[in-house]
């Protein structure tokens, strides 16, 4: 596959990482404005071990140069107009990995919450989190109640937090829950179910990203995600920007949706394929036509 960006996987430094992340805070003001913009973009941060592999480093520090680029992201999120933000930080798959691994993702999570919280409050993030709340630290757990209580008012971003989280075991505890109220067979429908997830309430995700260049879902969003656009990124996660999300969203702005339904009035035996277009670069234009109204 061709990468979507120059900063390519094998090419990326610790030097080209620290110059590409300037350089993007320096052309920040030069990304035009897109003619369509998701409301909600899911991230599978993918790539971290990779990214330190590449640099003889333990991974760890991979995982802890992802969690610096968070916010990044997500400050280039809410200047690209995107209202909501799912990142999948830890699957329930993930407590697999080494101990030292997942006790060292734990105690990082746990730094990040502790130093990220007041600039989040300051910025009027709103932080949320979906996932089983079992075998969770209680020192973590209680950091992350006490941060969406504290944002629970915000409203700039919300950055829904998938912790512990997997889309099936999310089905099996929506159907648990409907079961325990006593539902009839006869009344559940699609959006009994969407009702009973952790993400009731919020819009499902337009695009999931995933870096890495990797195109699996690994059990993220499964119901949410039915009609989303995807996009791999090519880069690891640590090396994911302001000028990489301003990619992923310019190659969706691109995208025509159609769930399931027909082009409205287009002709697809003259039509080109969007999706396979390359991405314009900061400035040039873009075709206005494509993807219906800004928001949905
Ligand atoms: C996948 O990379 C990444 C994870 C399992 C953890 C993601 C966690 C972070 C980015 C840090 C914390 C995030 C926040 C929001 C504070 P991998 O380990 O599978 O990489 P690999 O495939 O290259 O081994």
């Amino acid at each position: 596959m061709e990468p979507t960006s120059p900063k390519t996987l094998a090419a990326s430094g610790n030097t080209a990482h620290e110059a590409a992340h300037e350089a993007a805070h320096e052309a920040a003001q030069v990304f035009p404005p897109l003619p369509v913009t998701p409301v909600h973009v899911a991230i599978v941060m993918d790539g971290n071990g990779r990214w330190a592999a590449q640099r003889g480093l333990p991974r760890l520090e991979g995982h802890r140069a992802g969690a610096q680029c968070v916010r990044e992201v997500a400050e280039a999120a809410i200047d690209f107009g995107v209202e909501l933000l799912t990142l999948y930080a830890f699957s329930t798959e993930n407590w697999t990995r080494p101990e030292e691994e997942v006790g060292g993702l734990m105690t990082l999570l746990e730094e990040t919450i502790a130093r990220e919280q007041d600039a989040i409050v300051e910025n009027r993030i709103r932080v949320r989190s979906i996932g089983r709340r079992d075998a969770v630290p209680s020192t973590l757990q209680a950091a992350i109640d006490h941060l969406q209580e504290a944002t629970q008012d915000n409203d700039r971003l919300t950055i829904n937090f998938a912790f512990n989280y997997g889309g099936r075991g999310e089905i099996v505890d929506a159907v648990r829950e409907i079961v325990a109220a006593g539902v009839p067979a006869a009344q559940i429908t699609e959006k009994t179910i969407a009702q009973h997830l952790y993400t009731r309430g919020l819009p499902d995700p337009d695009l999931v990203i995933r870096t890495a260049g990797e195109m699996r879902l690994s059990n993220f969003l499964l119901w949410q995600a039915a009609y989303a656009e995807y996009y791999a990124a090519q880069v690891y996660w640590p090396d994911f920007g302001r000028k990489e999300l301003y990619e992923a969203l310019s190659n969706y702005s691109r995208r025509e949706r159609k769930f399931g339904g027909l082009s409205p009035g287009g002709d697809p035996a003259a039509g080109d394929s969007p999706a396979l277009g390359g991405d314009p670069a900061p400035g040039e234009s873009l075709d206005a036509g494509r993807n219906g109204a800004a928001k949905r």
